[in-house]
């Protein structure tokens, strides 16, 4: 399968690093990072079978639109949009989201006329230095049709990311869980990125009340949205990932700690906008969106 990662952070470098094993990959990602693996290749260091290894995947800047079989956007969710129009200038046949926060898929489709399958990855991946990636804790993709239900086309890319030794697993509750992606991310993200800890302070006080909270108002937003998602199934599902990347940065502390502008608006944000249009509150996810969004503008990001 020809396949193109749009967006090769760490994880969609990981995520290319892995399928370049088994697929035709293109890598698109900043420049410093592509031309350290054009030169040398991509090197993926961590938890990877079969130990550290260096792949030669195709890697490219250019901006006009990619031709392949699946394009695999990694971008931060604040890019999706010129990540569609660049898309929109090419020819792919299907499209797969990978990406952080909720809306990346319906603006990828609003602007695309293929077909654009919803995703969740929960590999932990580390861009060390330009052309090296550590993979720091093996996950699992999930993949299916974004408004849920089954999808060959999804039954086909699963099978491509299984041949290339991925974790993937199709899922036709694609919705509920993304939310309960939403409510992990919503917990741990802003929490470990104000306070300048690992994933794992969010299981101990007294950080564990306020990313408890943020992921319980998360999964009662869901629920506000037709989405079912108990408060209990959130709550395990966020204590679940914080013990299984305890040691890990979580994806907004790296932003913090780069000084990037965070994906805040489509994680706890979007929580509090959808809250408000159903008429709840959701104090808590407010509170984490303000302060992270004050020191976006007390560093000029915002
Ligand atoms: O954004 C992230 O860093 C990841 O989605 C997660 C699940 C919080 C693990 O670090």
């Amino acid at each position: 399968m020809e396949i193109v990662v749009f967006g090769a952070g760490s994880l969609g470098s990981l995520i290319g690093g892995l399928l370049a094993r088994e697929h035709d990959v293109t890598l698109v990602a900043r420049e410093a990072h592509v031309c350290a693996v054009r030169e040398s290749g991509l090197r993926l260091e961590g938890a990877i079978d079969g130990g550290p290894s260096r792949i030669f995947p195709a890697a490219t800047t250019d901006g006009t639109g990619p031709e392949a079989d699946l394009v695999v956007v990694t971008v931060k969710s604040f890019d999706t949009r010129s990540a569609a129009e660049t898309l929109a200038t090419g020819s792919v046949d299907a499209i797969l989201s990978l990406q952080n926060g909720m809306g990346n898929e319906a603006t990828l489709a609003a602007r695309l006329e293929v077909p654009v399958l919803a995703g969740t990855a929960t590999y932990g991946a580390i861009l060390q230095e330009p052309g090296v990636v550590e993979c720091t804790g093996r996950g699992e993709v999930v993949l299916g049709a974004r408004a849920g239900g089954p999808s060959p086309l999804a039954d086909r890319i699963g099978e491509a990311f299984v041949a290339a030794g991925l974790e993937a697993t199709v899922a036709k509750d694609m919705p509920r869980r993304l939310w309960e992606k939403l409510a992990v991310n919503a917990g741990i993200n802003p929490v470990t990125a104000l306070t300048g800890t690992e994933n794992g302070a969010v299981l101990e006080e007294p950080a564990t009340d306020l990313a408890r909270t943020a992921t319980r108002e998360t999964a009662r937003v869901a629920r506000a949205c037709d989405v079912s998602l108990s408060n209990r199934e959130a709550l395990a599902a966020m204590v679940d990932v914080a013990e299984a990347t305890a040691a890990n940065t979580s994806s907004m502390r790296q932003d913090v700690l780069a000084e990037r502008y965070t994906e805040i608006d489509a994680i706890n944000g979007y929580v509090v906008d959808r809250a408000g249009e159903a008429g709840l509150e959701a104090p808590t996810n407010r509170l984490l969106t303000s302060l992270i969004r004050t020191w976006e503008r007390g560093r000029g990001l915002r």
